[in-house]
Formats: structure tokens, sequence, C-alpha cells
């Protein structure tokens, strides 16, 4: 049976921490499934639409990267998507404690979706979306942190957002 496992997030932008974790996670898995949470924020720098394109731009070339919209619980979709995994990433041991609740939350709910964390590398650890947008927003490079895809867009949404 091919292992299908499902990456969720709010990607609000897709950092180079999130495609650190989604290229190994290709290379382990028969099948990622980069699921970006509808909703998880009010006012998102960068809309739903913009999300799926960017992340779709920057995964053009993997043939077993999907990426998807989901709403509602976590284990509902991957139950519906019939994957059994779910990645998490882990930057430090702050990342920790609501992984590790999330992680048992989930088992309870859906007993044969295993949750699989990955560990991120030495040049992502201090990388989130949060910073990246308050760094960018205020005039900062954030070019070391985010594929083309991203600093193509980004410079001008803040921008806008700034008015
Ligand atoms: N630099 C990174 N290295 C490894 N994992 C990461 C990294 N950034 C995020 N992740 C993981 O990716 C998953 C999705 O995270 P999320 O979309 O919340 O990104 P984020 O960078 O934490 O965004 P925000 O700062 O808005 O919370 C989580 O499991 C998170 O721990
Ligand atoms: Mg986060």
């Amino acid at each position: 049976m091919p292992t299908l496992a499902v990456y969720p997030g709010s990607f609000d932008p897709l950092t180079n921490g999130h495609v650190d974790i989604i290229t190994r996670g290709a290379r382990i898995f028969d099948r990622i499934i980069v699921a970006i949470l509808i909703n998880a924020e009010k006012a998102p720098l960068f809309s739903m639409d913009e999300r799926l394109k960017i992340t779709r731009e920057v995964f053009k070339d993997f043939p077993n990267v999907e990426v998807d919209t989901f709403d509602g619980l976590l284990v509902d979709y991957v139950e519906r998507r019939r994957a059994h995994v779910i990645v998490r990433g882990l930057r430090a041991v702050s990342d920790f404690e609501y992984e590790f609740q999330l992680a048992n939350m989930n088992r309870k709910l859906a007993p044969e979706v295993e949750t699989v964390f990955m560990m991120t590398g030495e040049d992502y650890f201090y990388v989130s979306s949060n910073l990246v947008r308050e760094v960018a927003s205020l005039g900062g490079d954030v070019t070391p942190f985010v594929s083309e895809a991203v600093l193509a867009r980004i410079t001008d949404r803040v921008a806008e957002r700034a008015g």
C-alpha cells in the first residue's frame, strides 16, 4: 500500500523551512499532500489562491507533491484523502509542547493516522512565516528565507498592506 502523507499548515508565506520539510518528505513518502488551512488567520498576508499558486510553482517538478486546501478537522481531511501520515516539522523545544498535544489529540481522534516529525535543518531552525512577515513588513531582506515565488510577491504585498 503506498504511503500517503499530509503536511498541514498555513504557509503564509511558504518559507525555505517548509520547502525543506516537503522536499525531504517527498523522498520518504510515496506522495505528500501540502494541505493549506483555510481561514486560519482573518487577515492573511497572502490569499489562499496565492498560497496555492506559490506552492505549486515551487514544487512543479515534484510529481509526488500535491498542493491542496482544507477546512475543519485535520483528521477528517486526512481520512477523506485516505492518507495515513501527518507530517509536522520541529524547530525547537518551543514547538514540542504544542505538537505533542496535537499529535496525541489527533491519535485519539483517529488512531490509524500516525504523526511523523521531521527535524528542521541548521539553516532553518529560526525561520517561521510569522518572522518572515514581520521582517518583510519592516523593510528587511527576506531573500535567504523564502523562494523566488514568494520574493517576487512579498514586497508589493507588504507595501499594499502598509497602505
Ligand atoms: N523552519 C522550519 N523548519 C521545520 N519545520 C517548520 C519550519 N517552519 C514551520 N515548520 C513546520 O511546518 C508546519 C506548518 O507550520 P506553519 O504553517 O504554522 O508555519 P510557521 O512558519 O510556524 O508559520 P507561523 O509563524 O505563521 O505560525 C508546522 O509543523 C511547523 O512546525
Ligand atoms: Mg506556526
